[in-house]
């Protein structure tokens, strides 16, 4: 990968650009209208939103300020949880759709699995609401399809229907590598993306990165964003800083070296949310 616009290809051959400007806890109005345009005037063209961070339409309003036409971005958003179900599914995705200003997402993700936890027939409930994504789809409304924070059990549920999830996007960030899952994703065509690239800035403080982040001359974000890409995990950045919003993207004129590479990955666990896909209640 040389820059932002660079892709990492989906299973069906769909292209989408390495790093995605992330919205989760952007402010709606003015904040999240102006700091998506001024990610896409640093050059991002890949911004990933969802219906429950409740920002959809300001998401909207600053890709339209952004001025570049709709075929040159990649829009993601996802589905609540409240609107799993075949029905609701379809309906859900309308009202994003209104709310981005889009007639089409580039992808659209269940945004976390129905689990046994929570539900009996937890497997049907993703399938139904999987249904309508793959009909979606194939309609040519939503160029491709995938989950989030689904882990393997929850996936093989799915990789029995026609189409499997092209995209998991899950917490990854040093001190969370989710191994089990990334392993099940690669073994089946899945791209992992990265939400929480800087462990929502808990990991930024860490001795040892930042130790790393000095021989390189880049800061712990940049260290964070390179790692996950050299992983072949594509991250999420957010910001709402314009400066952040550059930095994050200036991490193409290096490159970690294998021994750093494993250095950060032997770090253990450390700054994840502890929000486990089996035991949430919401
Ligand atoms: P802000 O949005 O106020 O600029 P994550 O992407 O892991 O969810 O992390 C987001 C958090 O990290 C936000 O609090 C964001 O602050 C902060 N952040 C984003 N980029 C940087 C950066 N380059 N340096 C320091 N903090 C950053």
């Amino acid at each position: 990968m040389d820059n932002l616009t660079d892709d990492f290809e989906l299973t069906g051959g769909v292209g989408i650009p390495c790093i995605g400007y992330g919205t989760w806890q952007t402010p709606d109005g003015e904040v999240a209208a102006a700091s998506v345009a001024a990610a896409i005037e640093a050059g991002y063209r890949h911004i990933d939103t969802a219906a429950v961070y409740g920002n959809e339409q300001s998401v909207g309003e600053g890709i339209a300020r952004g001025g570049v036409p709709r075929d040159q971005l990649f829009i993601t958003s996802k589905l609540w949880n409240t609107e799993r179900g075949y029905e609701k599914t379809l309906a859900a995705f309308e009202k994003t759709c209104a709310d981005l200003g889009t007639d089409y997402l580039d992808l659209y993700l269940i945004h976390w699995p129905a689990s046994e936890h929570q539900f009996e027939d937890w497997e049907e409930v993703n399938l139904a609401t999987w249904r309508a994504m793959c009909e979606l789809h194939q309609a040519g409304k939503i160029r491709a399809i995938g989950v989030s924070n689904f882990l393997s059990h929850h996936l093989e549920a799915l990789m029995k229907t026609d189409v499997a999830p092209m995209v998991d996007q899950i917490e990854f960030h040093p001190g969370c590598m989710q191994a089990k899952t990334v392993e099940y994703c690669r073994e089946h065509g899945i791209l992992v993306e990265a939400w929480s690239p800087l462990g929502c800035g808990r990991v930024l403080q860490n001795a040892d990165l930042g130790a790393i982040a000095a021989k390189y001359g880049k800061s712990v974000a940049q260290i964070c964003i390179r790692w996950i890409l050299q992983h072949e995990v594509l991250p999420l950045p957010k910001s709402v800083t314009p400066s952040r919003i550059r930095e994050n993207a200036d991490v193409f004129d290096f490159e970690l070296s294998a021994e750093d590479m494993a250095a950060i990955d032997a770090l253990g666990e450390f700054g994840g949310s502890g929000l486990h896909p089996d035991k949430v209640d919401f």
